[in-house]
């Protein structure tokens, strides 16, 4: 089967479900903000119907919906060029998850690791909707027809299964209607490490502060978590061969080029041979000369909360005019009687 030219499309999410991490801004975040412009329509969501699938309080759920718009905004996403919206309130996530949670098979979901790691050995105790989760989150994306996913190391098993879906899908009904979707998973920092163990992604449910550098931290709190970094002894290599077996360094050298643009050889033959007690203050000095506005920028718009929501009220407005007629197709595909004269 031919497939069809699908718009060049990108969309991705991001949970609300507290502290934005470095790991965020430059796995996902930052390149979110690189891949708006004249080559795509972009489409980015505060996936407030995943953060659930673990308990969340409701008070803090919709600050941190409020605060994660705030980040968006602060990165760099304009809200005039991509659409900027939560995912609750575009029902047709929710309605196309319920046909994927058909189509989808119950062995695809329990290889996921997430799911794994997540429902941890209780998995009786494990709510439903974190079983599910990768189905919506294939709906997320296929009910725009993205053609383009740029986020972190950590969601590639569940692109591919969103391509298993839309393939599975397409071939049930013999139809040719879901983009194959391209997971984009590049630059330097498609994993940010554990800043106490190199071995960790650097993760906001991780109980130790100092692993992390939050995205609210002030200039002083970024400085002191990078001078207490774990590193080893040795002096920086000139070469990215030579960070093979140091994880702690390979990540710190990392965070680096992904802060100024570069690549992790361009750092190290800037850098090479130094040894952390120099290296250090330098990547603290990038980090808080790059961050510290983002950071300033979020707390000045959590200031104007209504501006926050009328964002957030457009860009859903948006979102379902381009979700509805495709959720529409796909009800007429499926046999949903109703479906075509609405
Ligand atoms: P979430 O909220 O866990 O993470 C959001 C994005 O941040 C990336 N990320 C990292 N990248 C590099 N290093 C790290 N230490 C790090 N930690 C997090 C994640 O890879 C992700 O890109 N399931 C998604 C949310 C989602 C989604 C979607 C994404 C729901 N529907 C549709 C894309 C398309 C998630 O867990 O996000």
């Amino acid at each position: 089967m031919t497939q069809t030219q699908f718009t060049p499309r990108v969309f991705s999410g991001i949970q609300p479900s507290g502290g934005l991490t470095l790991g965020n801004y430059l796995g996902a975040m930052k390149r979110f903000v690189d891949m708006q412009g004249p080559e795509f329509e972009t489409i980015y969501c505060m996936v407030d119907l995943h953060a659930i699938t673990v308990w969340q309080d409701p008070a803090a759920l919709s600050h941190n919906t409020r605060e994660l718009c705030a980040g968006y905004i602060a990165a760099g996403i304009d809200p005039e060029q991509s659409i900027l919206f939560n995912q609750s309130q575009v029902p047709e996530h929710a309605q196309l998850a319920w046909i994927f949670n058909c189509v989808a098979r119950m062995g695809w979901m329990q290889r996921m690791t997430q799911w794994k790691d997540k429902a941890g050995k209780n998995t009786q105790n494990a709510s439903l909707g974190l079983f599910a989760y990768p189905a919506l989150m294939a709906a997320d994306i296929l009910i725009y027809h993205a053609t383009h996913v740029p986020v972190g190391e950590d969601q590639k098993q569940h692109l591919e299964l969103t391509r298993d879906i839309a393939i599975k899908f397409n071939n049930d009904f013999g139809v040719d209607f879901f983009p194959v979707t391209e997971p984009v998973i590049e630059g330097a920092a498609t994993r940010v490490m554990s800043l106490r163990d190199g071995s960790k992604k650097m993760s906001k449910s991780d109980p130790s502060d100092m692993s992390r550098i939050n995205m609210t931290d002030d200039a002083d709190t970024i400085a002191k978590k990078i001078r207490k970094a774990k590193t080893d002894p040795d002096a920086l290599p000139s070469e990215v061969d030579g960070l093979e077996d140091r994880p702690e360094a390979r990540n710190l050298v990392n965070i680096y080029a992904a802060l100024s643009d570069s690549s992790a050889a361009q750092v190290l033959a800037e850098v090479g041979g130094k040894q952390f007690g120099e290296f250090k203050p330098m990547l603290a000095e990038l980090a808080v000369e790059k961050l510290s506005p983002i950071s300033s920028e979020m707390a000045r718009l959590m200031g104007e909360q209504s501006e926050i929501d009328q964002i957030l009220a457009r860009g859903a407005e948006k979102a379902r005019a381009i979700a509805a007629p495709i959720l529409k197709q796909t009800y007429e595909i499926v046999g949903m009687v109703g479906a075509a004269s609405r």
